[in-house]
This record gives structure tokens, C-alpha cells and sequence, in this order.
């Protein structure tokens, strides 16, 4: 566990290399942001962050709004101005990389906003997803998209715009997973869902990793939904690094679930 104050503390283990050379998939991070000050063009947002995320596990980001959460997704996808620091994918840099390069990585973001085409259906939403795939693997892969979230079998030939939130939620991962990620960025994916939806959205993310062997980094507005489904938690605000743990000893540190998540 670590408590960062004003977020002056770091936690870079042994196996990081400053040299920027090639490293070993390791069993370390499978995701590593070190001292990163980042934001949109001259406005300075990220302050020192660290932030680690193991393979195969869910890495919880919780905070405060406006304390840099979306901020710090955009930040590893490539989309904002990094003024120092650095953001690793299985031990090499890619703080230089365009979201484009990063996407070929097989990392995935799926944003706060969805982004389906509304006005394509189902079906033809999955293309577009997987205009990088030849014709073979998509043939493979639409049934098991489809097994995993049974509901757009349903709509196939329906229109995106037709779906409700839920649904909606579930054909943005059915369209990032027909890509096989290694990794995926989740950005409040249960916003504005009933509370028995959002649970729905949340067991498909625990299914993902389940079952493809994704590492899946949540910011979640819901802290106590997030902190079940987390093995590890970072909490952020004003841009800086306040906790990281579990999400039992987050649990157990009341005054910071008071002072920052809302809790009692
Ligand atoms: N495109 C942008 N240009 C300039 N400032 C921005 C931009 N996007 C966000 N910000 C600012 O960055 C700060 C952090 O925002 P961010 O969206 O990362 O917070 P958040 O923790 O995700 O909040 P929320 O819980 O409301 O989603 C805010 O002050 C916000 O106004
Ligand atoms: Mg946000």
C-alpha cells in the first residue's frame, strides 16, 4: 500500500530501465506510468503520477470529479501533451506513440462518450471494427462476440441508435473485443446506467478478463461497485497520486473514502 501525500513518492520497482531500451515481458506491469505530468496543450492537469497495472487483473481508478482520471486514460491512449514522464506497455516506451500506433499495440479505450455509429446496425458496427481483420478471423470471431454478449445477437440487423444505454455499452466492448486487445481502458462505462445495468456492464468486464485473459484499467464512478470487482485501486485528486493499494486497504482507510469517494 502506498499513501503519496502530495504525490512525491513513486513506486517503480527493480525490473524499470531508464535507458528506454527493449525489456522483457517480465511478470512486471503489464502497463507502467512513471512521474507523469501531462494535460491539453498548456493546460497542466497530471502532476507526478504513478500508476501500475498488473496483466490480467482490473486496476481501479476512482477520484474525485475533476481530478484527472479521464485525464490519465487519454494520457496512455496517446491523446493528450505529455510534458514529462513516461507510460510503458510490457516494458517498452510508448509515450511518444500516436493513439493509432497504440491501438495497433491491442490496446483499446472505449471513452466516456460510446463511440457505436449510431446509424449502422450491429452487424455493420462490427465491421467497422475489424477493418483490420481479414475476412477469415472476423468470420471466427463475430460468433464469439456474439456468444459473449448475447443481446446483440438479438439487434444484429438493428440499428445502434435502437439499443438503450446498456446495450449500447455492451456493442462498444463487443467492438473492441472483436480485436482481440491485451489491454482495454474503460472510462465510466456504467454512467447513466440503472444501477441493475451497470452490474450487467461490470460481470462482461470481469467476463472479458475471465475468459480472454484482458487487462482491464476502470475509472468508475461507483466506488463500492469498483472495489469489488478491483484487485488493485489507485485514487487521484487535483491531478495527483493519493493512494494505491487494495481495495480492502483503501476500504479501511475511512477518512480518505470520506474526504475524497463520498463515503461514510
Ligand atoms: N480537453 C480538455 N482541455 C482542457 N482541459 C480539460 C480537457 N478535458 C478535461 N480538462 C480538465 O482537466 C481536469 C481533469 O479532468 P478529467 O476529465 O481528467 O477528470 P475526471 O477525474 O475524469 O472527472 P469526471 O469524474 O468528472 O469524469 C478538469 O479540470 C477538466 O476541466
Ligand atoms: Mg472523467
Amino acid at each position: 500500500m502506498h499513501e503519496t501525500g502530495d504525490g512525491s513518492s513513486s513506486s517503480s520497482s527493480s525490473s524499470s530501465r531508464i535507458d528506454g531500451s527493449k525489456e522483457e515481458s517480465d511478470g512486471g506491469p503489464i502497463i507502467r506510468v512513471s512521474t507523469l505530468s501531462s494535460g491539453y496543450a498548456s493546460s497542466h492537469i497530471l502532476f507526478d503520477v504513478h500508476f501500475e497495472a498488473m496483466e490480467q487483473e482490473i486496476t481501479v481508478i476512482v477520484g474525485p470529479n475533476g481530478s484527472g482520471k479521464s485525464t490519465l486514460l487519454k494520457s496512455i491512449f496517446g491523446l493528450c501533451t505529455i510534458y514529462d514522464g513516461q507510460i510503458r506497455f510490457q516494458g517498452r516506451p510508448i509515450t511518444e506513440l500516436t493513439p493509432h500506433d497504440i491501438a495497433r499495440e491491442k490496446i483499446a479505450y472505449l471513452p466516456q462518450v460510446n463511440n457505436v455509429f449510431a446509424n449502422l446496425t450491429i452487424r455493420e458496427n462490427l465491421v467497422m471494427a475489424a477493418y483490420t481483420l481479414d475476412a477469415r478471423e472476423f468470420a471466427e470471431r463475430v460468433p464469439e462476440i456474439l456468444e459473449t454478449f448475447p443481446i446483440l445477437r438479438t439487434y444484429e440487423n438493428s440499428k445502434a441508435q435502437t439499443l438503450s444505454g446498456g446495450e449500447r455499452q455492451m456493442l462498444a466492448m463487443g467492438m473492441a473485443l472483436i480485436r482481440r486487445p491485451t489491454v482495454m481502458l474503460f472510462d465510466e462505462p456504467t454512467a447513466s446506467l440503472s444501477p441493475k445495468l451497470a452490474l450487467e456492464v461490470l460481470s462482461k468486464i470481469k467476463q472479458m478478463r475471465d475468459e480472454f485473459g484482458i487487462s482491464v484499467i476502470l475509472v468508475e464512478q461507483n466506488v463500492r461497485r469498483a472495489l469489488r470487482l478491483g484487485d488493485s485501486v489507485y485514487l487521484l485528486a487535483n491531478g495527483k497520486n493519493v493512494f494505491d493499494g487494495t481495495p480492502e486497504e483503501l476500504l479501511a482507510h475511512r477518512e480518505l473514502g470520506r474526504l475524497y469517494l463520498g463515503m461514510r
